[in-house]
């Protein structure tokens, strides 16, 4: 079995903890961030009293829904990239999709605590309900779409960390508000290495793009099949997978308008994002929020109560975040020289749940016909030819220290101050 290399890392502590799984004498510690005495629900009904420390029993059963549904996305996306450690480009990527790995894993934990301190006999039962549900399992599925989609690839791989961890970042967000204390102290500690798998998913893409652009300047050519012919990944098949991450992670927001985000929020269990910064009320009795809906062959926006619309709210929130990565990515080919763009496609692209579900919208936001759309289905998303042209670069591990897979760039620096060359992984 491969070993990590966790020695005079910066976040020490935990990661030698996280290499204790490696070792199988396994001794998950309990992650939260410290009980702060005087924390308060801080909106909804119950803003101003006491942050509880025990399930409130009227909202036990949506806070263990709550927990599952989190709890489910963890293991699912290791259950999703298992296989890529044989395809992997680098030692350090290797090694980066080990520390991703053991820390979903560690996540699952972390909820499944809560359910076994928390809940009772439910709460155990709902855990091993955890433990038995798999990724794209026709019959004990996961619980959300996005996570029983394959991630055959390590293109599919760092496009999952940008657009779909950070999904879990924002909905980690929400939850780190909630009135029930142990709960936000959880996320909060999650939230600390969200941060590294979404850099993980940014910097992979940017690396492709970057070998992709210098491979295409230094050779002229900028046809896909020259491209491809070179052996990199074309940018409009990166484009694809971006429009294909891109709109299944918006279905992870949940529905436009929904009275189960009002009531979370009411209740006091799931915030917004950055909820005690926001200036008002922190009830929303009064305000009210847009949302869009398809109208025969338009799309209009209309205003609906904001606590009804937490769901749309908090997609935007994370769209703005996404665009501003989207632009860092942009920068690359912009640098390089080379006449393309990388867009995020219209909102309503591609969507199977909330107000744009059922309908057959272009990347620009037009109205199709199922017949017009499917037409161009392979324009937008990626073909089962171009999964397997980018699987065919992927044939076999490259594990040489310092070498690095030919479709990506090297990273501008390695892991804690190591060099690349460095031995990231040992092989047992
Ligand atoms: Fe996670
Ligand atoms: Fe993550």
């Amino acid at each position: 079995m491969a070993k990590l290399d966790f020695h005079s890392s910066q976040r020490g502590r935990r990661q030698r903890r996280a290499q204790s799984l490696w070792n199988r004498r396994a001794r998950w510690g309990i992650f939260l961030q410290p009980r702060d005495e005087k924390r308060q629900v801080n909106f909804g009904i119950h803003k101003g009293q006491p942050a509880w420390q025990d399930v409130p029993g009227e909202y036990r059963s949506i806070l263990r829904r709550i927990i599952v549904t989190q709890g489910d996305t963890e293991p699912a996306s290791v259950e999703q990239q298992k296989m890529l450690g044989l395809s992997c480009p680098s030692l350090y990527d290797l090694r980066n999709i080990f520390q991703v790995n053991v820390e979903e894993g560690r996540h699952l934990w972390a909820m499944v605590y809560l359910l076994h301190r928390y809940f009772g006999r439910d709460g155990r039962e709902e855990a091993e309900s955890l433990l038995a549900r798999r990724s794209g399992d026709t019959d004990n599925p996961r619980i959300l779409g996005a996570f029983n989609e394959p991630t055959p690839d390590w293109l599919a791989f760092y496009m999952f960390t940008f657009f779909t961890d950070r999904d879990g970042k924002f909905q980690l967000c929400a939850l780190a508000e909630s009135g029930f204390d142990p709960l936000a102290r959880t996320c909060r500690f999650m939230l600390t290495e969200e941060a590294h798998h979404m850099f993980v998913g940014e910097s992979g893409v940017s690396r492709i793009i970057q070998r992709t652009c210098e491979v295409m300047k230094e050779n002229k050519v900028d046809a896909p099949s020259d491209v491809r012919a070179l052996g990199v990944i074309d940018l409009q098949t990166i484009q694809r997978y971006l429009n294909f991450h891109y709109s299944v992670t918006l279905d992870l927001y949940g529905s436009d308008v929904s009275s189960n985000a009002a009531n979370y929020y009411t209740s006091g269990l799931k915030g917004r994002f950055r909820e005690t910064k926001l200036e008002d009320d922190h009830t929303l009795r009064d305000a009210m929020y847009p949302v869009s809906e398809v109208v025969g062959d338009k799309i209009n926006t209309k205003q609906v109560p904001a606590l009804t619309a937490l769901n749309e709210r908090l997609r935007d929130d994370y769209i703005e975040e996404i665009q501003a990565g989207v632009d860092r990515w942009q920068r690359v080919i912009d640098e390089a020289g080379i006449p393309f763009r990388l867009t995020l496609p219209h909102k309503g692209f591609h969507r199977e749940i909330g107000n744009f579900a059922g309908h057959f919208i272009s990347t620009t936001g037009e109205i199709l016909t199922e017949e017009q759309w499917r037409s161009h289905e392979f324009e937008w998303l990626p073909s089962p030819k171009d999964y397997s042209y980018v699987q065919s670069l992927m044939s076999g591990r490259v594990a040489e220290l310092g070498k690095f897979a030919n479709w990506i760039a090297p990273p501008v620096k390695g892991v804690n101050g190591k060099p690349l060359d460095f031995q990231y992984v040992r092989f047992n």
